[in-house]
């Protein structure tokens, strides 16, 4: 869990019907304190004990925001605004007030479709690098109902804004490789070989790691698990154990951390047939499949020569964990083994928690706790971040 962070998120006009309810409800659930201060538009289309409801906290009326909330904000979320409002944040005496807030202001604009925003675009980009960031839509549309649609960043990419602004950036210039999800292996147009990894884990590594300042990859099998729509996050879809392997040993080499987290399938079929296997064939009433071993991508990346990034595998076991946790770290020469018991309740697959054990190159052992896969995701950072860094210093 993050520490206590509290946001004042402003909302201007329309946006308080589509983007207010699941910006605030996902940002308390992520533990996060929300302030909301509505402008006067936003309040004529919802009555003041909407967003007071939500936040749980006393609506602030825009522009009257009070010194002890901009003091006591670490960011500051104006999602969505319109456009004249987004110019009116970025003038001077805007930005006295934002040099109270503990953290960056994130400005959300939102324009009609036919506007091509490269007005605010160059408004905004001359308030660049300072407290005031923004985050314009991206081919997104919201349908504002009778009122027609309006180009803005979508909650989900607003939340995942807002998180990055409230964390501290301790990855900002890294390069961080994720695998993540199960590999398919088929063996014919519509049948395939898999597992029951859904993604999740290797999701919230990259997540954390993006909301850290890192630039994050995540080389994925056919996930369950939505991969977040968060600038510093690139998605490289694959569908097999071999164009797992061939998309990852693509970059690793820029990579400064990689933690393999994908369930690969260890195993592929032989052979592929084009057309649909009929099962009358086999007359025995028995189906066999041939299978052939697939490409170690951590075993790969552990022994190539040359420069490869701090190397943090994963291990889910059945039974005796500790001793095959250490053999695969030993053997597979990575920097960290995260194992986990998949009998366990609460660890595993498809699950929102996870127990891990953290084996380190020097011998040491850390035991987290269960927790959500989020906060263990953050862990496992917390205690890469920390080893990169020793391995820097030697
Ligand atoms: N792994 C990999 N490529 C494979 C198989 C596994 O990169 N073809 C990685 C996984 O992503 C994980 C680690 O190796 O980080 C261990 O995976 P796991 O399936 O637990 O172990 P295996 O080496 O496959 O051994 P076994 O199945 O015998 O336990």
């Amino acid at each position: 869990m993050l520490s206590l962070k509290r946001i004042l998120l402003i909302v201007d006009g329309p946006g308080v019907m589509t983007h207010t309810a699941p910006l605030v409800t996902s940002l308390l659930r992520q533990g996060v304190a929300v302030r909301v201060a509505l402008t006067e538009s936003a309040r004529l289309l919802v009555g003041d004990y909407f967003t007071t409801m939500l936040s749980g906290t006393p609506l602030v009326r825009f522009p009257d925001i009070p010194e002890k909330i901009l003091d006591d904000s670490d960011a500051v979320l104006a999602a969505p605004v319109s456009e004249k409002l987004a110019k009116t944040l970025c003038e001077d005496n805007w930005q006295a007030a934002w040099k109270r807030v503990k953290g960056p202001v994130v400005i959300v604009p939102a324009f009609l479709p036919q506007e091509d925003g490269a007005d605010i675009r160059k408004t905004l980009s001359s308030h660049g690098g300072g407290a005031v960031q923004w985050l314009m839509a991206d081919g997104e549309t919201t349908d504002m109902g009778s009122l027609g649609l309006l180009d803005v960043a979508s909650p989900a990419r607003c939340l995942e804004a807002a998180m990055t602004a409230l964390t501290k950036r301790d990855f900002a210039g890294k390069r961080v490789l994720i695998t993540a999800g199960p590999t398919a292996e088929d063996f014919d147009p519509v049948r395939f070989v898999t597992n029951r990894s859904t993604g999740r884990m290797g999701v919230a590594l990259a997540r954390m790691a993006a909301w850290r300042g890192a630039d994050v990859t995540i080389v994925h099998g056919p996930m369950s698990w939505p991969v977040p729509p968060h600038g510093g996050i690139h998605a490289c879809p694959v569908r097999n154990a071999q164009a797992m392997y061939d998309a990852v040993m693509a970059c690793v080499a820029e990579m400064d951390l990689a933690i393999l987290c994908a369930a690969v399938a260890d195993f592929t079929p032989i052979e592929y047939s084009n057309v649909k296997i009929k099962k009358q064939k086999n007359t025995d009433g028995v189906f066999s499949l041939k299978m052939k071993r697939t490409p170690d991508i951590l075993d790969s990346i552990g022994h190539a020569t040359g420069r490869h990034p701090f190397l943090v595998g994963f291990a889910a076991e059945s039974d005796h964990v500790q001793a095959y946790a250490q053999a695969k770290l030993e053997s597979k020469n990575c920097d960290m083994l995260c194992a986990n018991d998949v009998t366990k309740p609460g660890s595993g697959f498809a699950v929102g928690t996870n127990q891990v054990t953290v084996f380190k190159r020097d011998g040491s052992v850390v035991e987290l706790p269960q927790m959500s896969k989020e906060d263990v995701a953050r862990r496992i950072l917390d205690i890469a971040l920390e080893g990169m860094g020793r391995r820097a210093a030697n």
